[in-house]
């Protein structure tokens, strides 16, 4: 049991945070998509944390994080000419590679994978962690496994208070939802999870671009997916999620015989709600919604809701990585309404 620190971003604080890492401890780390839980990744007692901490399964392989592209050649022995390519264009970014790992990577880091996801922050904050601990940081998204990634030091607190020795406080998280993970295919590469880095912007750097089926699919425990994250029920507030696709109009009418004193609607900012409805609003374009995607599921649990009927929000560009989200917080459960 820790008294867990909630710690101001000063240079002390960050000093001592990588005191910690090195001591091979666990510390809630902000990064511009999502916190992080972070560990020294060449340590496996320190990993090992990270997985008990979160309860996360032993099979869903951590992402490292970089502060220096010299970094990359300590855990890939064979880095292809595209990553770089993509490094260039996107790094420091919300863009994770899985590349071939290096055996100096703990298969514990790597979920027993051959390979190793790989990204360089944004987040300044999150760099000059790095560069003070002098080894990559291996960090999943710092919630409790399944339930909403946290996009605030206070979220990471709610779930992990106790549990963990320390938090950075690096305020709100600009992006609001997780990295786009890719992998490479000779010249082309797959979208293995989908984020503000869109297909389109990866294809300014390779032209073949695929998505993979499990983005909008669901896969099961027992299949074989081509990222283990895929598999697991994720983002989820306590309430059942309901996608109501069709028009605002088509929605409230469902809302209207559906709905009782604990269901809430979650709509988009602008649309007109008769005031008898509970509702939360999550933005109105994609990037909006990205940032507020998190904190609206986190708030429905705050007020109790039981049920949750959401809006479906637009598809293209970033929208696939909203949609992907509340897909899997909905347990892929939709409605359709109509026009
Ligand atoms: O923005 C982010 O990516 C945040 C911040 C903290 O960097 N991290 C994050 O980590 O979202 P996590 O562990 O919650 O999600 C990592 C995802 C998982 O779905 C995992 O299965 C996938 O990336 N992944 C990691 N390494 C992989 C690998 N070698 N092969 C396939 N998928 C991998
Ligand atoms: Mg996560």
């Amino acid at each position: 049991m820790f008294d867990t620190k909630l710690l101001r971003p000063t240079r002390e604080n960050i000093s001592y945070c990588a005191e910690l890492i090195k001591s091979g401890e666990v510390v809630g780390m902000p990064t511009e998509t999502v916190y992080g839980l972070a560990a020294d990744a060449f340590n496996e007692t320190a990993v090992k944390k990270i997985f008990e901490a979160k309860g996360r399964p032993a099979d869903n392989p951590l992402i490292v994080h970089i502060s220096d592209i010299s970094m990359l050649k300590a855990l890939s022995g064979d880095v292809p000419l595209l990553a770089y390519e993509l490094a260039e264009r996107f790094w420091p970014g919300p863009l994770t590679m899985v590349l071939p790992k290096a055996d100096k990577v703990p298969l514990i880091t790597s979920g027993g994978l051959d390979t190793v996801g790989i990204r360089m922050p944004k987040s300044a904050l999150a760099r000059e962690l790095i560069d003070a601990c002098e080894v990559p940081l291996a960090a999943p998204s710092a919630n409790l496994s399944g339930s909403p990634s946290p996009t605030s030091a206070r979220h990471v607190f709610s779930d992990l208070n106790g549990l963990i020795a320390a938090i950075l406080d690096g305020g709100e998280c600009e992006v609001g939802i997780e990295s786009t993970v890719i992998s490479l295919e000779g010249s082309g590469v797959r979208i293995l999870r989908p984020g503000i880095i869109t297909k389109e912007d990866l294809m300014t750097v390779s032209s073949t671009v695929f998505i993979d089926d499990g983005v909008l699919s669901e896969v099961s425990k027992d299949q074989k997916a081509a990222s283990p994250g895929m598999k697991y029920k994720h983002y989820s507030p306590k309430a059942r999620v309901v996608l109501v696709d069709g028009s605002l109009d088509k929605f409230l009418e469902y809302a209207k015989s559906h709905a009782d004193e604990n269901t809430y609607l979650m709509c988009f900012d602008g649309d007109r709600v008769p005031g008898n409805f509970n509702t939360v609003y999550y933005g109105k374009h994609s990037f909006e919604q990205a940032k507020r995607l998190f904190k609206v599921l986190r708030e429905l649990d705050d007020l109790n809701a039981e049920t949750v009927f959401a809006r479906v929000p637009d598809k293209s560009g970033a929208g696939l990585a909203v949609y992907n989200r509340i897909l899997r917080a909905a347990a892929f459960e939709i409605v359709r309404v109509g026009e």
